[in-house]
C-alpha cells in the first residue's frame, strides 16, 4: 500500500494522508541551523548541536509518536483544524505534504478554506521560516482566527527533560510587538536567545504553556484556541512557549500570507543587554528584516532551490529504470547530505542527546558526499583526524560543537582507525588535492603534538598491523564495525553498557572483518604512498597486507565462507562449528571487496553462501541462525530478539557491501538484485509493511526470524546512504574516481542495454554514455574520449576542458 507518490520533476515525495504508518519526516537546514519536520509539522529545531542548543522541545517515545512541532490552529467558525491534521486531528477535506530538498509544504483544506504551510531554513541563516498562506475558496467572507504554537526547549535538551527542580523556575521571555524573545538563562551565562515572530500585527500572544494550552487540555484542544482569544501571558518559569493570535478577514477568493520565523540569535559577550536584563535585539531585528515580506521569502526559497540544483547536478544517471534514476539523482544523494550534517545525532530514532559524531560513521558518510561538497569534506577530515590518539587508535565519537573526542561510549573500537584511510583516499581520488596530506592535525585535540595528516594515516595503519592476536588477525578491541559484537565485555549486570563494560583491549579476541578492512584500505594506502613517491613505505605496507591476506585465507576461512571473529577463548564466531550465528555477512562483503579469495574461488564461494544462507526477499540478514539465547561471550548482539538489529536483522548498511563484492567477481545481475531488495523506492508499494519513509534508507529491516519481517526502523541516519551511493555510482554504474582520473568499470544486469551518466569531476563536466550491445555483466571493450579511442578504461584528466564526452562499449 502507498501513502503518497514521487514527484520527480520537483524532487518531492508527496504524502497524501497524514496517517502514515510512522511519522514520515524531512530535514530542513544546510549549514548550522536545522529542523526535523514531519508530515504533520511535528519535530524540532536546533543550532549546531541537537543536545546543547535545542530551540524547541520534543518528546520522544510518545503516543501518538509525533508530539510537538510548529502547530498552527485555524478557527473558522466552530471548526478548529490544523493544516497538517495534528494535533487537533480534525478530519480534513484535502491534505498533502510535499517533502522536497530542504523544505516541506503541507497543504490542508477544510470548509472551503485552504492553508498552505511552507517550511524551510534559508541557506546560510539560523532560522526556520514558516509561511502560511490562507485562501478563502468559498463564496462568502470568512473571519478566521489563526493561532501559532511552539514550545521552547531550555537549550540543553537532556537537562531540559530531566532537571525539573531547576527548570521549572528558570524560564524567561520578553514580548515586543509580534516578537517573542525566549531568553532563559540569558541573564547569566548564555549570550544567545531564540525568537519567534510573525510579520503581521498580532491580536494577542501567549508565552506560558499552562495559559495557552490550559492546565487540563493538551495541545489537541488548547484553552486559548477554544476561547478564540489569547491571554497575553508572560511566562515566569514553568514551560515557556510562543504563540501568536492573528485575526484574518478573507473576502471570497482572497488569500493572505503570514511569515513566521523561529530564529537563533547570538550577541557578543559585552553587548548582551540594551538595558538591565533587557536583551540586545539588534541582530534579531536584522534577521527578521530579511524575511518580512513574501518577496524576500520567495527569494530565500529560490536560493535554496538553486543550491540543491547545483549539488544534485554533480552526478546524475539517465537510465531506463525510473526508480534507479530517482534514487541516484535525488534521494540517495539527499540522504547522504543529511548524514553529513547529522551523523547519527538527531532523527525520530536518535534523540539528539545520545550520540555525537561517530568516528567511523563520519568517515564512511564522507564516501557519499565528498563529490558534493569537497571543501566541507576536507574540513570534516581534519576535524576527525584531530581527535585521533598518538598511538593511532581513536575515540569512538566526538561532539560537533566542541569538535573534541568524547569518551562516553569509550574507545578501542579497532576498525575505527582504518576508516580514516578510507575517507582520506576517497577525498584524494575525488579532488586530487594532495596538499591535505601535509595539513597538521593534532592528537586528541592537543595542537602542540600536531603532525601531518599523512602521519595520522600511517599511525592508523600501524595500529592495526601491530595489534594482532594469536591467529595473526587484528585484535577486535571493544568491537569492530558491529558495535554489538562485544567479545571482551562479559556483561552479567542489567543496564551495563555493552560498549564500555569490560576491558577495551582483550588480549586475544580477533576480527576477520577488520582483517578484510585492513587489506582493502591497506592496498589503497600503499597505492597512495606510491603515488606520492614513497615507494619504500609502500612496499612495507604491501608486505603487511600480504601477510594479512595469508592469515585470512588460513585462519579466517571456514570452508564455505569467511569466519567472523575469534572470541576471548579463541573459539571461532561465525563458523559452521558454532551452535548459533554460523555465518555473518560482514566478512563476506569486506574480504571480497578487498580482493581476498578472488583468484582461488573462495570469494565466489563466500558469496554463494551468503545467497544460500542469509538472503531473504527483503534483503540479506546479518547472520544466521539468529541467536536465541544470550551468549555472555558475544555481548549485545545476542541481547536482541531474533531478527532485530544486529541479531539477524537485515542491517541495510552492509547489504551494499555484498553488492560491491558481487561486482568484484563480475556478477552484475546479482549485484543489482541485492541493491533492489533493500532500496526503499522499490518498496514503496509495501509501505504498510516497511512502515518507514519510502524515500530514504533505514538502518534496519526486521529479518526473517522476526514476527514483523520486513518492517523498517531507524530511518535516515545510517551509513547505508553513503554505502549505497558508493555501491551504485562506483561499483555498479561503475564511475570510479582514481588518483589520476575517472575510471569507467560498470558491472550491471545483462539486460541493461546502456545508460548515460553526467559527472562533474575536478572542474570538468563529463558526459558518459555506456553501451552494452552484447548484454554482458562486466568488462569494457572500448572507450572513446571526445571521439578519440583511448586505451584502457581511465578517462585522462581533462586539463583545459570544461566539457568532455565519453562513449564506453562494454563487451
Ligand atoms: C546498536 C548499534 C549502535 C550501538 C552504539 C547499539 O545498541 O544496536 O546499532 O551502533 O548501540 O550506539
Ligand atoms: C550503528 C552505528 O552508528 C555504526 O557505527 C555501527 O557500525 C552499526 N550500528 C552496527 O553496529
Amino acid at each position: 500500500m502507498k501513502y503518497g507518490y514521487f514527484d520527480d520533476a520537483n524532487r518531492e515525495y508527496v504524502i497524501t494522508t497524514p496517517r502514515t504508518p510512522l511519522p514520515w519526516i524531512n530535514y530542513l537546514g544546510s549549514m548550522e541551523f536545522f529542523g526535523l519536520f514531519s508530515n504533520t509539522a511535528g519535530g524540532y529545531d536546533f543550532y549546531k548541536d541537537a543536545k546543547l542548543l535545542r530551540l524547541t522541545r520534543y518528546r520522544y517515545n510518545n503516543s501518538p509518536y509525533d508530539c510537538g512541532g510548529r502547530y498552527y490552529y485555524i478557527k473558522d467558525g466552530d471548526t478548529v483544524w490544523n493544516p497538517g491534521w495534528q494535533p487537533v486531528q480534525t478530519e480534513l477535506d484535502a491534505y498533502t505534504c510535499r517533502h522536497g530538498m530542504g523544505y516541506s509544504v503541507i497543504t490542508g483544506k477544510k470548509n472551503d478554506l485552504e492553508a498552505e504551510l511552507l517550511a524551510f531554513v534559508p541557506i546560510s541563516d539560523n532560522c526556520e521560516i514558516n509561511r502560511i498562506k490562507l485562501t478563502n475558496l468559498s463564496s462568502s467572507k470568512k473571519e478566521i482566527d489563526l493561532f501559532s504554537y511552539i514550545e521552547f526547549c531550555l537549550w540543553n535538551a537532556e537537562d531540559d527533560s530531566t532537571n525539573f527542580q531547576r527548570n521549572f523556575s528558570t524560564g524567561e521571555v520578553e514580548v515586543i510587538g509580534s516578537t517573542i524573545y525566549h531568553k532563559t538563562e540569558y541573564r547569566e551565562r548564555r549570550r544567545h536567545y531564540a525568537i519567534y515572530t510573525v510579520n503581521k500585527e498580532v491580536a494577542g500572544f501567549d508565552t506560558s504553556r499552562d495559559e495557552f494550552v490550559g492546565l487540563y487540555n493538551g495541545a489537541r484542544n488548547p484553552q486559548v484556541v477554544a476561547e478564540g482569544k489569547s491571554h497575553n501571558s508572560e511566562c515566569h518559569g514553568w514551560a515557556p512557549i510562543g504563540s501568536h493570535h492573528l485575526k484574518v478577514s478573507l473576502e471570497p477568493g482572497a488569500s493572505e500570507t503570514f511569515v513566521f520565523l523561529l530564529g537563533y540569535v547570538e550577541n557578543p559577550k559585552d553587548q548582551k543587554f540594551e538595558a538591565p536584563n533587557v536583551v540586545n535585539k539588534k541582530p534579531a531585528i536584522e534577521m527578521m528584516s530579511k524575511y518580512d515580506t513574501d518577496a524576500k521569502v520567495d527569494k530565500a526559497f529560490d536560493d535554496l532551490k538553486v543550491y540543491w540544483d547545483e549539488l544534485l547536478s554533480k552526478y546524475t544517471v539517465n537510465s531506463e529504470d525510473e526508480k534507479l534514476n530517482r534514487l541516484v539523482n535525488i534521494w540517495n544523494q539527499y540522504q547522504c547530505m543529511i548524514t553529513f550534517n547529522m551523523s547519527r545525532s538527531a532523527s525520530y530514532f536518535e534523540s539528539g542527546m545520545g550520540r555525537g559524531m561517530g568516528f567511523r560513521d563520519s568517515c564512511q558518510d564522507l564516501l557519499g558526499f565528498v563529490h558534493l561538497v569537497p571543501e566541507r569534506a576536507r574540513e570534516r577530515i581534519i576535524d576527525i583526524a584531530n581527535t585521533q590518539f598518538e598511538n593511532g587508535s581513536t575515540y569512538h565519537q566526538y561532539q560537533p560543537l566542541t569538535k573534541r573526542g568524547n569518551a562516553a561510549i569509550g574507545g578501542g573500537f579497532n576498525d575505527d582507525p582504518l576508516w580514516l584511510i578510507a575517507c582520506v583516499c576517497a577525498y584524494l581520488r575525488e579532488t586530487g588535492d594532495f596538499s591535505i596530506l601535509d595539513e597538521k592535525c593534532a592528537f586528541d585535540n592537543d595542537e602542540s603534538k600536531a603532525t601531518p595528516l599523512l602521519d595520522h594515516l600511517d599511525r592508523s595503519f600501524t595500529y592495526i598491523a601491530t595489534n594482532l592476536g594469536p591467529h595473526a588477525l587484528p585484535l577486535i578491541g571493544r568491537a569492530d564495525w558491529n558495535d554489538c559484537l562485544n567479545l571482551n565485555c562479559f556483561s552479567e549486570e542489567p543496564g551495563e553498557s555493552f560498549q564500555i563494560t569490560g576491558p577495551s583491549e582483550g588480549p586475544v579476541a580477533e576480527s576477520v572483518f577488520i582483517a578484510g578492512l585492513f587489506v582493502k584500505y591497506g592496498k589503497e594506502y600503499a597505492s597512495l604512498l606510491s603515488r606520492i613517491g614513497k615507494e619504500d613505505r609502500a612496499k612495507e605496507v604491501t608486505a603487511e597486507v600480504d601477510k594479512m591476506v595469508a592469515a585470512v585465507e588460513d585462519k579466517g576461512w571456514d570452508g564455505e565462507w569467511f569466519v567472523r571473529a575469534y572470541d576471548a577463548y579463541s573459539n571461532p564466531v561465525g563458523s559452521k562449528v558454532c551452535e548459533e550465528g554460523q555465518i555473518y555477512i560482514e566478512p563476506q562483503g569486506m574480504c571480497v571487496m578487498a580482493g581476498i579469495g578472488v583468484e582461488n574461488g573462495k570469494a565466489e564461494k563466500a558469496l554463494k553462501s551468503v545467497e544460500e544462507k542469509l538472503d531473504t526477499k527483503f534483503g540479506i540478514t546479518l547472520l544466521q541462525p539468529a541467536y536465541t539465547k544470550y551468549h555472555v561471550e558475544l555481548g549485545e548482539i545476542t541481547s536482541y530478539p531474533p531478527g532485530y538489529k544486529e541479531n539477524a536483522g537485515i542491517f541495510c548498511h552492509n547489504n551494499p557491501w555484498i553488492a560491491c563484492a558481487e561486482t568484484v567477481v563480475g556478477h552484475g545481475n546479482r549485484a543489482f538484485e541485492v541493491f533492489k531488495k533493500t532500496c526503499p523506492i522499490y518498496l514503496e508499494e509495501i509501505s504498510e509493511i516497511h512502515r518507514t519513509e519510502p524515500y530514504v534508507y533505514c538502518q534496519m529491516v526486521a529479518g526473517c526470524d522476526a514476527p514483523t519481517f520486513g518492517e523498517g526502523k531507524n530511518s535516515w541516519l545510517t551509513g547505508t546512504a553513503a554505502w549505497t551511493f558508493t555501491a551504485m555510482s562506483q561499483y555498479i554504474l561503475g564511475i570510479q574516481p582514481t588518483f589520476d582520473g575517472l575510471m569507467v568499470n560498470p558491472c550491471i544486469p545483462s539486460d541493461n542495454k546502456g545508460y548515460k551518466i553526467k559527472r562533474t569531476y575536478r572542474g570538468c563536466d563529463y558526459d558518459i554514455e555506456i553501451k552494452n550491445p552484447n548484454g554482458v555483466e562486466k568488462g569494457v571493450a572500448s572507450m572513446t574520449v571526445d571521439g578519440q579511442a583511448v586505451d584502457g578504461n581511465i578517462i585522462p584528466i581533462a586539463k583545459d576542458k570544461k566539457q568532455v564526452s565519453v562513449v564506453v562499449t562494454m563487451g
